[in-house]
């Protein structure tokens, strides 16, 4: 038996109050991995202290980076004054699959850079296709050695025209990252249209990059010769923002969520206010209010690269769905594994019906009752968390380091809008979970096809 951190959540309550959303996990990630383009200071803040970010400050302490910070309140100071490493841990690089995006920039000062492949995990495949065709595009010869990845441009990167095939998120941002410092002009086509995206690309201009096109699907980088100092505030996090607002509305509560960008999140609003749950946006904050008695209407999900509906609030949105009164259709179209933890909501009392790996029908409203389960990624484990929140009696949700990854203090915050959520500390008890039989589509399929 091992150790796990729970949560133990008590549902059935509805909640009220204000909610404060923190600094964004997938922007502060790029940023960090950016300052070894660097070799002035950086400060960044409103750092979320959340695992994912704490690893990458280590990961670039282990890589040279000086590291000061980060303080409680989320401001860290990076310098990269001296020489970096430019192999990458097998182990953390496995283990943290952000860790890709310091290859860009580690390639782009040392000229070399080395590392395992990051691996999948139980989201889907994740390959890094894209990554080594633009590395290759702008002169760098990529060879395998002992499962390695040595990427050599020693004469320095060179701008090019490089087409992405899939929209990747990460690949953008490391490609842009790496073509900073290129000499030449490079052209990303296709590249992803992520907040995250831009907000990286505004910072490195402020740091004197010479970046246009962010927040389009062209990006232009003309290389510069070196980077300077800078201060980063890091944006709100729309993942958390939506997670709280499918939590008000699944819950039937009325949630004020402050230091927000509602902006970034239309798709969202659109099915909320579709069900019938009154969305008010104000500058940074959002009042979400499903405190009426009508019964919420259901509208199939797409999900899609931004200003789509966000793959990482799928999870979140499926639980909703399960309190809307009829059929919708869920269709994940990012990752093939995203879907499978949808057998443990099942097990909770939901009507769900797999019709592919992509593709699921919820059939609400469902009564939810609390069961011991466990979470197989952040995503999935905030769902949960919602799930719990809904349903009747009590919940023990497992592996919570999972969540962790993702949301700062969560159940701090919960409890101020009147949640009954805590944290134990407690021996791992096997939990039958369908999410955990990770990424096999046959088993979807064959164990999971119909009602549960
Ligand atoms: N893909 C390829 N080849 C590649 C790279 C990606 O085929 O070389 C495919 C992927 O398999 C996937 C699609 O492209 O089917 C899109 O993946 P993308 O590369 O955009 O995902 P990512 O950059 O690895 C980021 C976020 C994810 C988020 C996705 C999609 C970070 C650190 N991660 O991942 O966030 O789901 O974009 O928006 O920014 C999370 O926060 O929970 C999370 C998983």
């Amino acid at each position: 038996m091992t150790q796990d951190q729970q949560f133990i959540i008590r549902g059935g309550r509805i909640l009220s109050g204000t909610v404060r959303v923190g600094g964004a996990k997938n922007a502060a990630l790029k940023v960090i991995a950016a300052s070894l383009l660097s070799k002035e200071p950086w400060r960044i803040e409103r750092l979320p202290l959340v695992e994912d970010v704490l690893r990458v400050v280590e990961l670039v302490r282990s890589l040279g980076v000086a590291v000061s910070g980060p303080q409680v309140d989320g401001t860290v100071i990076l310098h990269a004054e001296g020489e970096v490493v430019s192999d990458l841990d097998t182990e953390i690089a496995k283990r943290i699959r952000a860790s890709i995006v310091l290859t860009g920039p580690i390639l782009a000062r040392q000229g070399r850079v080395s590392f395992p492949h990051p691996g999948g995990c139980v989201i889907g495949e994740r390959p890094i296709d894209v990554f080594l065709k633009g590395y290759r595009a702008m002169g760098a010869e990529v060879a395998e050695e002992n499962d390695r990845y040595v990427v050599t441009a020693l004469g320095g990167l060179r701008g090019a025209d490089i087409f992405f095939p899939v929209v990747s998120v990460t690949g953008t941002e490391t490609l842009m990252m790496a073509a900073t410092l290129a000499k030449g002009t490079t052209v990303l086509r296709n590249a992803a249209m992520e907040p995250e995206v831009a907000s990286l690309a505004d910072f490195l201009n402020a740091c004197g990059a010479r970046i246009s096109g962010h927040g389009t699907p062209t990006i232009r980088i003309e290389g510069v010769d070196a980077l300077g100092g800078g201060t980063y505030r890091t944006m709100p996090d729309r993942i958390e923002t939506g997670s709280f607002a499918l939590m008000a509305a699944a819950t039937r509560s009325k949630i004020a969520i402050e230091a927000c960008e509602p902006s970034h999140l239309d798709a969202l609003w659109d099915l909320l206010q579709y069900a019938g749950v009154l969305v008010e946006k104000r500058e940074q904050s959002v009042l979400i209010d499903a405190t009426g008695s009508a019964p919420l209407a259901p509208k199939n999900i797409t999900t899609h690269e931004y200003p789509g509906f966000a793959t990482d609030l799928q999870a979140p949105a499926v639980v909703f769905l399960t309190q809307c009164s009829g059929a919708a259709r869920v269709h994940e179209t990012i990752f093939e594994g995203r879907l499978q933890w949808t057998g443990d909501l099942v097990r909770m009392g939901a009507s769900i019906e797999m019709a592919d790996p992509h593709r699921v029908f919820v059939h609400g409203p469902a009564s939810l009752r609390g069961r011991s389960i466990k979470s197989p990624d952040i995503r999935a484990g905030m769902a949960f968390v919602i799930a719990a929140l809904v349903a009747e009696g009590e919940t023990t949700i497992h592996n919570i380091y999972q969540i962790d990854r993702g949301y700062e203090k969560l159940e701090e915050r919960l409890r101020r809008i009147g949640a009954d959520i805590r944290r134990v500390t407690g021996n791992q008890e096997p939990v039958i979970s369908t999410s955990s039989v990770a990424d096999d589509a046959s088993y979807a399929l064959s164990g999971r096809t119909g009602k549960f």
